[in-house]
Protein backbone atom coordinates (compact mmCIF):
# COMPACT_ATOMS: atom_id res chain seq x y z
CA UNK A 1 0.00 0.00 0.00
CA UNK A 2 1.19 3.92 -0.97
CA UNK A 3 0.13 6.91 0.90
CA UNK A 4 -0.37 6.56 4.17
CA UNK A 5 1.85 9.00 4.82
CA UNK A 6 2.25 12.17 2.76
CA UNK A 7 5.18 14.15 3.23
CA UNK A 8 4.35 17.73 1.00
CA UNK A 9 6.71 20.33 -0.19
CA UNK A 10 6.54 23.74 -1.68
CA UNK A 11 9.86 23.73 -3.61
CA UNK A 12 12.41 20.79 -3.69
CA UNK A 13 15.36 19.62 -5.68
CA UNK A 14 13.68 16.88 -6.57
CA UNK A 15 11.43 14.04 -4.68
CA UNK A 16 13.39 11.35 -5.65
CA UNK A 17 16.51 12.78 -3.84
CA UNK A 18 14.51 13.52 -1.14
CA UNK A 19 13.83 9.60 -0.88
CA UNK A 20 17.35 8.93 -1.92
CA UNK A 21 18.55 11.02 1.01
CA UNK A 22 16.10 9.68 3.76
CA UNK A 23 15.66 6.57 2.79
CA UNK A 24 16.36 4.63 6.28
CA UNK A 25 13.47 7.01 8.17
CA UNK A 26 10.97 6.69 5.62
CA UNK A 27 8.73 3.66 5.90
CA UNK A 28 7.40 1.63 2.84
CA UNK A 29 4.87 3.49 0.28
CA UNK A 30 5.88 6.86 1.85
CA UNK A 31 4.74 9.45 -0.85
CA UNK A 32 7.00 12.66 -1.09
CA UNK A 33 4.71 15.68 -3.23
CA UNK A 34 6.29 19.25 -4.47
CA UNK A 35 4.24 21.98 -5.94
CA UNK A 36 7.82 22.49 -8.00
CA UNK A 37 11.16 20.84 -8.50
CA UNK A 38 14.24 22.85 -8.50
CA UNK A 39 16.19 19.48 -10.05
CA UNK A 40 14.13 17.11 -11.16
CA UNK A 41 15.19 14.23 -13.20
CA UNK A 42 13.90 12.64 -16.08
CA UNK A 43 15.10 8.91 -17.21
CA UNK A 44 18.76 9.08 -18.93
CA UNK A 45 20.20 12.26 -17.01
CA UNK A 46 17.32 14.09 -18.61
CA UNK A 47 15.78 17.48 -16.85
CA UNK A 48 12.25 17.25 -15.68
CA UNK A 49 10.95 20.92 -16.25
CA UNK A 50 9.26 21.30 -13.10
CA UNK A 51 7.17 24.56 -12.79
CA UNK A 52 4.29 24.78 -10.69
CA UNK A 53 0.83 23.88 -12.08
CA UNK A 54 1.81 19.63 -12.39
CA UNK A 55 2.44 16.88 -10.22
CA UNK A 56 5.73 15.40 -9.00
CA UNK A 57 6.00 12.96 -6.60
CA UNK A 58 7.68 10.01 -5.64
CA UNK A 59 7.10 7.27 -3.40
CA UNK A 60 9.23 4.76 -1.63
CA UNK A 61 9.04 0.95 -1.62
CA UNK A 62 10.86 -1.43 1.06
CA UNK A 63 8.78 -4.82 0.91
CA UNK A 64 8.89 -7.52 -1.66
CA UNK A 65 11.12 -5.79 -4.06
CA UNK A 66 14.03 -7.33 -6.13
CA UNK A 67 16.16 -6.47 -8.80
CA UNK A 68 13.93 -9.33 -11.23
CA UNK A 69 10.42 -7.70 -10.37
CA UNK A 70 11.38 -4.01 -11.24
CA UNK A 71 9.66 -4.19 -14.59
CA UNK A 72 6.19 -5.96 -12.56
CA UNK A 73 6.13 -2.42 -10.50
CA UNK A 74 6.72 -0.17 -13.56
CA UNK A 75 3.95 -2.10 -15.43
CA UNK A 76 1.98 -1.89 -12.33
CA UNK A 77 2.60 1.95 -12.27
CA UNK A 78 1.91 2.81 -16.13
CA UNK A 79 -1.53 0.90 -16.11
CA UNK A 80 -2.32 2.76 -12.91
CA UNK A 81 -1.19 6.27 -14.98
CA UNK A 82 -3.87 4.78 -17.41
CA UNK A 83 -6.57 4.02 -15.55
CA UNK A 84 -6.32 7.70 -13.50
CA UNK A 85 -6.46 9.57 -16.79
CA UNK A 86 -9.43 7.38 -17.86
CA UNK A 87 -11.06 9.07 -15.20
CA UNK A 88 -10.86 12.51 -17.03
CA UNK A 89 -11.85 10.92 -19.83
CA UNK A 90 -8.29 11.06 -21.65
CA UNK A 91 -7.28 7.60 -23.30
CA UNK A 92 -3.46 7.42 -22.84
CA UNK A 93 -1.08 4.81 -24.43
CA UNK A 94 2.02 3.33 -23.42
CA UNK A 95 5.59 4.09 -25.17
CA UNK A 96 7.80 1.34 -23.66
CA UNK A 97 9.09 1.31 -21.70
CA UNK A 98 7.32 4.01 -19.51
CA UNK A 99 6.32 6.90 -21.03
CA UNK A 100 2.46 7.70 -20.89
CA UNK A 101 1.33 9.31 -24.49
CA UNK A 102 -1.52 11.15 -25.74
CA UNK A 103 -1.82 10.69 -29.27
CA UNK A 104 2.47 10.38 -29.63
CA UNK A 105 2.54 13.34 -26.58
CA UNK A 106 3.64 12.38 -23.30
CA UNK A 107 1.67 13.55 -20.56
CA UNK A 108 3.55 11.31 -17.80
CA UNK A 109 6.83 9.84 -17.48
CA UNK A 110 8.22 7.45 -14.36
CA UNK A 111 11.82 7.38 -13.29
CA UNK A 112 12.37 4.21 -10.94
CA UNK A 113 15.90 4.43 -9.33
CA UNK A 114 17.36 1.98 -6.86
CA UNK A 115 19.06 1.90 -3.58
CA UNK A 116 21.04 -1.01 -2.04
CA UNK A 117 24.24 -3.00 -3.61
CA UNK A 118 23.81 -6.64 -3.88
CA UNK A 119 21.06 -6.73 -1.41
CA UNK A 120 18.43 -4.20 -2.90
CA UNK A 121 17.40 -2.36 -0.09
CA UNK A 122 14.46 -0.05 -1.53
CA UNK A 123 13.11 1.29 -4.92
CA UNK A 124 12.03 4.63 -5.33
CA UNK A 125 9.32 5.33 -8.02
CA UNK A 126 9.20 8.93 -9.36
CA UNK A 127 5.85 10.35 -11.36
CA UNK A 128 5.62 13.13 -13.14
CA UNK A 129 2.15 14.25 -14.77
CA UNK A 130 1.64 17.55 -16.74
CA UNK A 131 -1.45 18.65 -15.77
CA UNK A 132 -2.16 22.55 -15.68
CA UNK A 133 0.83 22.98 -17.84
CA UNK A 134 -0.46 24.71 -21.30
CA UNK A 135 2.76 26.02 -22.49
CA UNK A 136 5.59 23.91 -23.56
CA UNK A 137 7.43 26.11 -25.50
CA UNK A 138 10.25 24.42 -27.99
CA UNK A 139 8.22 20.66 -26.61
CA UNK A 140 4.94 21.79 -27.97
CA UNK A 141 4.30 18.95 -30.55
CA UNK A 142 5.75 16.56 -27.92
CA UNK A 143 4.12 17.69 -24.52
CA UNK A 144 0.61 17.56 -23.14
CA UNK A 145 -1.15 17.97 -20.48
CA UNK A 146 -4.44 16.82 -18.36
CA UNK A 147 -5.69 20.60 -19.36
CA UNK A 148 -4.71 21.06 -23.14
CA UNK A 149 -6.52 17.56 -23.46
CA UNK A 150 -9.76 18.11 -21.45
CA UNK A 151 -10.34 21.92 -21.28
CA UNK A 152 -10.20 21.92 -17.85
CA UNK A 153 -8.07 23.06 -14.86
CA UNK A 154 -7.47 19.68 -12.75
CA UNK A 155 -7.24 19.99 -8.71
CA UNK A 156 -3.31 18.62 -8.26
CA UNK A 157 -4.68 16.59 -4.74
CA UNK A 158 -7.38 15.12 -6.29
CA UNK A 159 -5.34 13.67 -8.60
CA UNK A 160 -2.93 12.66 -6.67
CA UNK A 161 -5.42 10.72 -4.17
CA UNK A 162 -7.35 8.94 -7.54
CA UNK A 163 -3.80 7.75 -8.15
CA UNK A 164 -3.13 6.23 -4.31
CA UNK A 165 -6.59 4.79 -4.74
CA UNK A 166 -6.02 3.45 -7.79
CA UNK A 167 -2.23 1.96 -7.13
CA UNK A 168 -3.88 0.18 -4.31
CA UNK A 169 -6.57 -1.25 -5.21
CA UNK A 170 -4.37 -2.48 -8.55
CA UNK A 171 -2.74 -4.37 -5.60
CA UNK A 172 -4.59 -7.36 -5.56
CA UNK A 173 -4.45 -7.82 -8.98
CA UNK A 174 -1.70 -10.50 -10.61
CA UNK A 175 1.74 -9.36 -12.18
CA UNK A 176 0.41 -10.92 -15.20
CA UNK A 177 -2.66 -9.52 -15.24
CA UNK A 178 -1.40 -6.02 -15.29
CA UNK A 179 1.26 -7.19 -17.96
CA UNK A 180 -1.65 -8.04 -20.12
CA UNK A 181 -3.02 -4.53 -19.84
CA UNK A 182 0.00 -3.06 -20.19
CA UNK A 183 0.68 -4.72 -23.46
CA UNK A 184 -2.84 -3.90 -24.77
CA UNK A 185 -1.92 -0.16 -24.61
CA UNK A 186 1.62 -0.63 -25.71
CA UNK A 187 2.39 1.00 -28.90
CA UNK A 188 5.71 -0.02 -30.27
CA UNK A 189 4.40 -3.84 -30.76
CA UNK A 190 5.30 -4.11 -34.81
CA UNK A 191 6.79 -0.88 -34.67
CA UNK A 192 10.28 -0.91 -36.75
CA UNK A 193 13.42 0.78 -35.36
CA UNK A 194 17.18 1.28 -36.23
CA UNK A 195 19.20 -0.78 -33.80
CA UNK A 196 23.19 -0.20 -34.33
CA UNK A 197 22.34 -0.13 -37.87
CA UNK A 198 20.47 -2.97 -38.81
CA UNK A 199 16.30 -2.55 -38.89
CA UNK A 200 14.04 -4.79 -36.52
CA UNK A 201 10.97 -4.96 -36.08
CA UNK A 202 9.92 -4.64 -32.52
CA UNK A 203 7.99 -8.64 -31.85
CA UNK A 204 6.71 -8.34 -28.21
CA UNK A 205 8.13 -7.52 -24.78
CA UNK A 206 8.39 -9.86 -22.27
CA UNK A 207 7.00 -9.82 -18.73
CA UNK A 208 10.90 -9.35 -17.65
CA UNK A 209 10.44 -5.92 -19.27
CA UNK A 210 13.16 -7.22 -22.38
CA UNK A 211 12.27 -6.28 -25.63
CA UNK A 212 11.93 -8.62 -28.23
CA UNK A 213 13.42 -7.54 -32.06
CA UNK A 214 13.20 -9.75 -35.37
CA UNK A 215 15.62 -8.71 -38.41
CA UNK A 216 15.34 -10.48 -41.83
CA UNK A 217 18.88 -12.88 -40.43
CA UNK A 218 18.17 -12.89 -36.43
CA UNK A 219 16.72 -12.62 -33.38
CA UNK A 220 17.76 -9.96 -30.66
CA UNK A 221 16.53 -9.69 -27.09
CA UNK A 222 17.34 -6.45 -25.18
CA UNK A 223 17.26 -5.77 -21.52
CA UNK A 224 14.54 -2.97 -20.08
CA UNK A 225 16.82 0.41 -20.03
CA UNK A 226 19.50 -0.79 -22.98
CA UNK A 227 17.48 1.14 -25.49
CA UNK A 228 15.96 4.33 -25.88
CA UNK A 229 12.71 4.26 -28.11
CA UNK A 230 13.60 7.59 -29.95
CA UNK A 231 12.57 7.03 -33.63
CA UNK A 232 9.81 4.49 -34.12
CA UNK A 233 8.44 3.66 -37.90
CA UNK A 234 5.49 1.68 -38.90
CA UNK A 235 6.55 -1.41 -40.81
C1 LIG B 1 10.99 10.58 -17.66
O1 LIG B 1 10.04 10.41 -18.43
O2 LIG B 1 12.11 10.85 -18.11
C2 LIG B 1 10.76 10.42 -16.19
C3 LIG B 1 10.33 11.70 -15.55
C4 LIG B 1 10.11 11.57 -14.06
C5 LIG B 1 9.83 12.89 -13.39
C6 LIG B 1 9.43 12.73 -11.96
S1 LIG B 1 8.77 14.20 -11.28
C7 LIG B 1 8.83 13.52 -9.67
C8 LIG B 1 10.13 12.72 -9.57
N1 LIG B 1 11.22 13.57 -9.16
C9 LIG B 1 12.15 13.71 -10.12
O3 LIG B 1 13.19 14.38 -10.03
N2 LIG B 1 11.77 13.00 -11.21
C10 LIG B 1 10.53 12.30 -11.00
Amino acid sequence: MIGAKIISFKTIDSTNNYIKNHQADLEDGTIIVSKQQTQGRGRGNHVWESDLGNLYFSFIQKKDISYGNIFSLLSRVCVTIINVLAQYNVHASIKYPNDILIKNKKISGILIETYGNLLLESLIVGIGINVNQIQFGSLQNKATSLQLETDKKVDLDELLQLFIQEYNKSLVVDDMSIFDEYLKHSIVLGKGIDYQGTKYKINTISNRGELLLKSESENKRLQLNEISLEELYDE
